[in-house]
């Protein structure tokens, strides 16, 4: 049975949600709203200023806005925050299981050359995590080769400058609302 509120939330779904063929546990997959949250680390709060060649000029705050457009389009609730601090970074991750998150976009700035804590808190929320930078770091200086969060997390987008946000978001939504195609 479909409950007027169920029917309601089904309105604007795709049709395989409405479909009698789906089995509940596949129906209530395509009707839990994801819950995102949006992590960006240190300097980016300079976005629009800092380094135009490399990173462009949109302000972090329009890449939030659109994000927040994109969101609300692909039926996501999203948070969106900014930290130049390292433990604050950590405490966001951590508690992101807790408060009800499903899935996290993380852009760690100079961080993800540098940190082992952000690894560990991604290690320990154990939550589906896309790994963002505006910049192509593989193409830049050898020191940011390295992401010490890439082994937690499930995909990166990177070298598309604000772009890269609303890739990775389409990218979470889809793991999130499918499942892994490639697990
Ligand atoms: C960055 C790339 C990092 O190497 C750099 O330290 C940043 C920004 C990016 O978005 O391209 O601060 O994460």
């Amino acid at each position: 049975m479909t409950t007027r509120r169920a029917r309601a939330r089904l309105q604007g779904k795709p049709a395989a949600a409405r479909s009698p063929m789906f089995t509940s546990t596949a129906r209530a997959r395509i009707l839990r709203v994801p819950r995102v949250l949006c992590i960006s680390g240190p300097n980016l709060q300079l976005l629009g200023t800092r380094e135009p060649d490399v990173y462009g000029r949109t302000t972090l705050a329009e890449i939030h806005a659109r994000l927040e457009q994109r969101a609300e389009a692909l039926g996501v609730e999203l948070q969106a925050r900014q930290s130049n601090h390292e433990g604050t970074l950590v405490d966001w991750i951590g508690e992101s299981r807790a408060s009800g998150i499903h899935g996290l976009i993380l852009n760690p700035g100079a961080y993800t050359h540098t940190s082992i804590a952000l690894l560990d808190a991604l290690t320990a929320v154990a939550l589906p995590c896309i790994e963002v930078h505006l910049s192509n770091p593989d193409a830049r200086e050898p020191f940011r080769h390295q992401s010490h969060i890439a082994r937690a997390c499930v995909g990166r987008v990177a070298g598309f400058g604000a772009d890269s946000y609303e890739l990775a978001l389409e990218g979470l939504v889809r793991i999130l609302t499918r499942g892994r195609s490639h697990a």
